[in-house]
This record gives C-alpha cells, sequence and structure tokens, in this order.
C-alpha cells in the first residue's frame, strides 16, 4: 500500500488487512508496553489545513510510538499564506526526503489530482466533503468489536449526510463488508442521488432506530453548510437528535458511535454521549489502532 486516499475503491482484502492488523496493534496498545520501533528513520509530516485533535493526535501518537520523526505543519503559519500551491507544498516536503504526508484539506478529492505528480506516500485524514478513510476504518473496527460479523447488521447514519466525508468513508466501508445502511436527517443534507447510492432514508429517526444495530450520529458541519440548506439548531436537534426519551423506545438497543467533535445536547445529549450505549472513547482508542496499522503498511512496518 502506497497510499490512503479513500474507501471507495478499496479492495476488501486490504480493508480486512488493515482492521486485522489494527486489532492486533490495539491489544499491544492496552498492554502499555513499548512498541517495535519498526518506522525507526522514517519521515512522516502532518500537513492540517483544517483543524482537528483526534485525528491529528492520534497520527501524531502512532507515528511517534513507532519511532519515526514527526513533524506537524499547520497550513495557518505555513507559506500556504502567501499562496504557495498544495502541489508545491508537497513537493518541498518531497525535496526534504519525507517518507509520508498525513494530510486534512478543505478540498474535496485534492489528494487525488496530484498522487501521479509526487512519489511521496499520502494518507487523507480528511479531505472536503469526500472521504476520511482512517474516521471509516475505525467506525468499522468499532462496531465489528460491539457487533461481530457485520454481514446483514442494520446501521443507521444520522445527520448532515451531505457534507459529511465520514459518512462517505463510513458507507462504502460498511458496503464492502455486507452491513445493511439507512441514513436520516434533514433532506437538505440528505444526497439527492442517496437512492442511487444502494442505502436507505427514513425520515423519522425514531423510526429508523427500531430494530438497527448501531447508529452512527454525525457532527453538524456548520463550516461546510450554505444558507440555503440551513436548519436551526432547535429544530434538528428535536427531529434528529438523539436522547434518552428515543432510545428508550429503541427495541434493539443498539450501540451509539459519532466521530467527534460531539456538540452536546444537540446531536447527542450528553445522557447519550456517557452513558453505556455509547463507543465514542473505544472509537478514539481505536483510531490510535487504525493509524498505527496505516502507517506501518505504508512505510514498511511489517517486514
Ligand atoms: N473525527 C475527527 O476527524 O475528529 P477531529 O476533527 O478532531 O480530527
Amino acid at each position: 500500500m502506497h497510499n490512503l486516499l479513500g474507501i471507495r475503491n478499496m479492495d476488501k482484502g486490504v480493508l480486512d488487512e488493515i482492521i486485522k492488523l489494527a486489532k492486533l496493534e490495539k491489544q499491544i496498545i492496552l498492554q502499555k508496553k513499548p512498541m517495535v520501533q519498526s518506522l525507526t528513520g522514517k519521515r512522516v509530516v502532518l500537513l492540517f489545513y483544517e483543524n482537528s485533535t483526534r485525528t491529528r493526535l492520534s497520527f501524531e501518537l502512532a507515528a511517534k510510538l513507532l519511532g519515526a520523526t514527526v513533524v506537524h505543519v499547520a497550513a495557518q503559519s505555513s507559506s500556504v499564506q502567501k499562496g504557495e500551491s498544495f502541489l508545491d507544498t508537497v513537493k518541498t516536503m518531497e525535496a526534504m526526503k519525507t517518507d509520508c504526508i498525513v494530510v486534512r484539506h478543505p478540498v474535496s478529492g485534492i489528494m487525488h489530482t496530484i498522487e501521479k505528480a509526487t512519489g511521496v506516500s499520502l494518507v487523507n485524514a480528511g479531505d472536503g466533503t469526500n472521504e476520511h478513510p482512517t474516521q471509516g476504518l475505525l467506525d468499522l473496527l468499532t462496531l465489528q468489536e460491539y457487533l461481530g460479523d457485520l454481514r446483514g447488521k442494520k446501521i443507521l447514519i444520522v445527520g448532515d449526510i451531505q457534507h459529511s466525508r465520514v459518512a462517505r468513508s463510513d458507507i462504502w466501508g460498511l458496503q464492502l463488508v455486507g452491513a445493511k445502511i439507512t441514513v436520516s436527517g434533514p433532506r437538505p443534507w440528505i444526497p439527492k442521488d442517496i437512492a442511487s447510492w444502494g442505502i436507505s432514508y427514513e425520515d423519522h429517526v425514531d423510526h429508523a432506530l427500531h430494530n438497527c444495530d448501531a447508529v452512527i450520529a454525525l457532527r453538524i458541519q456548520k463550516e461546510r453548510q450554505d444558507d440555503n440548506s440551513a436548519i436551526s439548531w432547535d429544530d434538528y436537534n428535536s427531529l434528529y437528535g438523539i436522547n434518552d426519551r428515543i432510545m428508550a423506545s429503541a427495541t434493539s438497543k443498539p450501540c451509539i458511535l459519532h466521530p467527534g467533535p460531539v456538540n452536546r445536547g444537540m446531536e447527542l445529549t450528553s445522557s447519550i454521549v456517557d452513558g453505556s450505549f455509547s463507543r465514542i472513547t473505544d472509537q478514539v482508542l481505536n483510531g490510535v489502532a487504525v493509524r498505527i496499522a496505516v502507517l506501518k503498511m505504508i512505510l514498511g512496518g511489517y517486514q
């Protein structure tokens, strides 16, 4: 594996391998033993054009635990502010003999447009509304831990599907492993061609919750929404927010995931975030395990 740009066209064998390796890496993380320094001498740059806590920190932790040299570049304080293009920024890092660049960028598909122009390995840490593949992988790992084999399992994704790279990576990954997906959320936030994605839509989240095995609640992404798609937070919360009342009526008692950061009281009440159905802290830990597995696969750490 040279790059990780998305899950959409990923081979199922590769996806299964990443998750299998991440499960093993998680055991080592939990033991808190020193890790084999399999990436000693490797240079990893974290190039973030958007804010991040979980993704940036877990990539940095993963690379450092494996012995790599890690540098973080925040676009806000780099020569990007002087107008340097994304490709020139990547070329600059390539000239410094960087082995891998982990990129978060607001433009959908930007890494696909430059992958052939650079020999450096690229990892997508979230590009616009396109994909967030390591989030998709860590969500699959989290769901598998709770539900086992995901074939035929009913997964409900709630919220702003239209603007969500997490939703897309989750959907492509869940389809690869044979899960059944329903989405729910305000109509303006549902892609118009959703039926052609092979998934179903349910307007009423309480109906959708019946009989589902897991719920992935998405963050409301104000930064990607234009005024035409606006729905008030109060309306969203009353129609699609997940709370104790709705969960009490859900017959199958689904587990709850959220990629974070959570707008508490909006997508999920605090009682749900911190309650027994929540798998959110598992997701965070699994993020480190998945990113260790991905970096080792890309940088030759499994030889
Ligand atoms: N889930 C996620 O991408 O979170 P961050 O924006 O904090 O990295």
